[in-house]
């Protein structure tokens, strides 16, 4: 009898054995996915994309990085399975159905935007065990490059599906913006989203509000270089937002399940909104009850943006911390107890991890 057998009565040596394998996999995947955001930030997925078999000097070089590290950084690329390696001629390449899940405008959308959470998370590791042991919550500000990777997130999310698939969710909708309305998108972050929209529908005015200073002064800047002019941006805790019947379209993109206190929060853009008016929003399409989520996409993922950012920066003002895994119900209850004439939630096929509601004042 081994000593683990000695003990534990219920120990079970195959069972142990595949779950060392398994967490080899996990560390392996924490480290690649580490490794793809730095992929995704140096530029060297794009450079590798539309080229054939190149050295790591040739790929260093349209990168404009330095070879040893490129070098290094394709081992890990070649042993995780995602760049080919020939190794006689020692070349790499970027298969096109790799480059097309990994490269800023890749037909599949792109993971390493997503990638970069692991990272970006990791950098407040000290600060989040004190969090454990304080109950205390996290700022904004402590998060390296949030909103950059937020607004890549929703460019993807948000910007790619918002003519197509989102407006017509409410029918009617389409045409009062062509008309020109009066939108607020609450907890804009850089206000890529908005700025698409106010793009399209020139004759609105669209106003964005958010806490942060930097992502709004971002946002100013992103609207200027895109030319916008019928777009307004400021810094605003909305926390005690008490505008009353102001406006006819109400945006939030994922940007209710981290406020300070949601429930609170839906009822003020409630108020917000004139007699007909429309609240769209956009969360993450978990459920609130964790049995739920074990087949949900990236729901470890998910846990993790919570743990390590979306529930700890509404503890942060002092608030709920509801998390990123809210849950839908909770969502929908909040919407039906904010008072709206009719809640409908709706999923995509093409994104299976956010969920849309329209809620019609
Ligand atoms: C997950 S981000 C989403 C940002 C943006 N909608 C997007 O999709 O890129 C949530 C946003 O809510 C903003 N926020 C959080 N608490 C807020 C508050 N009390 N008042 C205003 N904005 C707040 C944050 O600054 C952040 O930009």
């Amino acid at each position: 009898m081994t000593l683990a057998e000695q003990q534990w009565p219920d120990f079970d040596g195959k069972e142990a054995e595949e779950f060392g394998e398994k967490l080899g996999d996990i560390i392996n995947s924490g480290a690649i996915a580490f490794m793809i955001s730095v992929g995704h930030k140096t530029g060297l997925f794009d450079s590798m994309a539309d080229a054939g078999p190149l050295t790591s000097a040739q790929i260093a070089a349209r990168a404009g990085l330095k070879e040893r590290y490129v070098r290094e950084w394709l081992a890990v690329m070649v042993t995780g399975g995602i760049v080919l390696y020939e190794p006689g001629a020692r070349l790499y390449k970027l298969p096109a159905a790799h480059a097309a899940s990994l490269t800023r405008g890749g037909a599949l959308g792109n993971f390493a935007v997503y990638a970069q959470f692991i990272p970006m998370t990791g950098a407040i590791e000290d600060k989040l065990i004190d969090c454990f042991k304080t109950g205390q919550g996290m700022k904004y500000e402590d998060y390296p490059c949030f909103h950059q990777v937020m607004s890549e997130d929703s460019d993807q999310t948000v910007v790619a599906n918002i003519f197509d698939l989102v407006l017509p969710l409410e029918p009617g909708l389409k045409d009062r913006l062509d008309a020109g309305i009066d939108v607020l998108d609450a907890g804009c972050g850089r206000g890529h989203a908005l700025t698409a929209l106010a793009e399209r529908f020139p004759k609105n005015r669209f106003v964005g509000y958010d806490l942060c200073v930097d992502a709004i002064e971002a946002a100013c800047d992103y609207a200027a270089d895109a030319g916008v002019e019928n777009i307004r941006f400021e810094a605003r805790d909305l926390t005690d937002f008490d505008d009353v019947a102001r406006f006819d379209l109400i945006t939030t993109f994922d940007a209710v399940h981290d406020q300070k206190h949601p429930a609170d929060y839906l009822k003020r853009l409630r108020r917000a909104l004139r007699p007909g008016g429309v609240h769209l929003m956009q969360d993450i399409g978990g459920s609130a009850h964790l049995e739920n989520n074990l087949e949900f996409p990236m729901a470890a993922f998910l846990y993790t943006a919570s743990c390590a950012h979306c529930m700890a920066v509404s503890l942060g003002q002092g608030g709920d911390g509801l998390g990123t895994m809210w849950g839908w119900e909770t969502a929908e209850r909040m919407l039906k107890e904010a008072g709206y004439r009719r809640v409908e939630r709706h999923m995509f096929e093409e994104d299976p991890m956010n969920v849309w509601f329209v809620s019609k004042a």
